[in-house]
C-alpha cells in the first residue's frame, strides 16, 4: 500500500500561495489537496478555478480537487482545464451520483466521492468498483482546524473490509482534524492518503511533511 501525504492549502498563506505550495510539493508531499467551497453545500466560500490554475504552473504533483459544492458535474469541465488531476464530489451534493462519476472520467480524470461524517459506507456499494478514490470526512466539511471526529476511524476500517472483499485496489483518503497524534491510528485502519491542513502549515510546513512521512515509513516498514 502506498502511502501519500495531501496538504490542504486551505491552511496556506493565500498571499503567498505559490510559494507554499512548492514547499510541501518539495519536502515530498504528493498530492496537493484543494478545497473548493461554494457557499451553498458548505457555509463558507474559498476559490476556484482562477486560482487552481495560477498555481498550476508551481509544480506537477497530483492536484486533487475536493469539491464542496452542489452539483459539481456542473463544473467537472472548467476543473479539468483549470489542472485538476483528481476530482472529488460529494454523495450528498449529487442526485446523479453515478453520472457524475462518470462525466469525471470522461474527462480524463481520477473520479472521488466524500462521505460527510454522518453518511454511512455502504452508500457507495453500488458505485464502488468505478471510483479511484473514496474520501472519508472526519469532520463536518467547510472549515480548517476543527476536531477529529473518532468514528470516522471505523468507517475507514468498514470501507476498507469492503474494498479488500470485492478485490480492489481502492484509495482511502481521510480529511479534516487529521495530525501525527492520529496519522497511525488512521493507517492502521486502511486509509492511505491523509489530508492535513493546520497540521502541516501551523508552525514550519517542510519539517510538519517530513514528520507525516517518517509514520508512513514507519508503518510501511511493518508490511
Ligand atoms: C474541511 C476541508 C479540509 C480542511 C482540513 O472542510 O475539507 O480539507 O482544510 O483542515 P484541517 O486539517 O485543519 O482539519
Ligand atoms: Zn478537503
Amino acid at each position: 500500500m502506498k502511502y501519500i501525504l495531501a496538504p490542504s492549502i486551505l491552511a496556506a498563506d493565500f498571499g503567498n500561495l505559490k510559494r507554499d505550495v512548492e514547499t510541501v510539493a518539495r519536502a515530498g508531499a504528493e498530492y496537493i489537496h484543494i478545497d473548493v467551497m461554494d457557499g451553498m453545500f458548505v457555509p463558507s466560500i474559498s476559490f476556484g478555478m482562477p486560482v487552481i490554475s495560477s498555481i498550476r504552473s508551481c509544480t506537477d504533483k497530483v492536484f486533487d480537487v475536493h469539491m464542496m459544492v452542489e452539483e459539481p458535474g456542473r463544473y467537472a469541465e472548467a476543473m479539468k482545464k483549470a489542472g485538476a488531476d483528481l476530482l472529488c464530489v460529494h454523495q450528498e451534493a449529487c442526485v446523479h451520483l453515478d453520472r457524475t462519476i462518470q462525466q469525471i472520467k470522461d474527462l480524463g480524470m481520477k473520479a472521488a466521492v466524500a462521505l460527510n461524517p454522518a453518511t454511512p459506507v455502504q452508500t457507495l456499494s453500488c458505485v464502488l468498483e468505478q471510483l479511484d478514490m473514496v474520501l472519508v470526512m472526519s469532520v463536518n466539511p467547510g472549515f480548517g482546524g476543527q476536531k477529529f471526529i473518532p468514528y470516522a476511524t471505523e468507517k475507514v476500517r468498514t470501507l476498507r473490509a469492503m474494498a479488500d472483499e470485492r478485490g480492489l485496489d481502492l484509495d482511502i483518503q481521510v480529511d479534516g482534524g487529521v495530525g501525527l497524534d492520529n496519522a497511525g491510528q488512521l493507517l492502521n485502519a486502511g486509509a492511505n492518503i491523509l489530508v492535513a491542513g493546520s497540521a502541516v502549515y501551523r508552525g514550519d510546513a517542510a519539517a510538519n511533511v517530513r514528520e507525516f512521512l517518517k509514520v508512513f515509513e514507519e508503518r510501511a516498514g511493518k508490511g
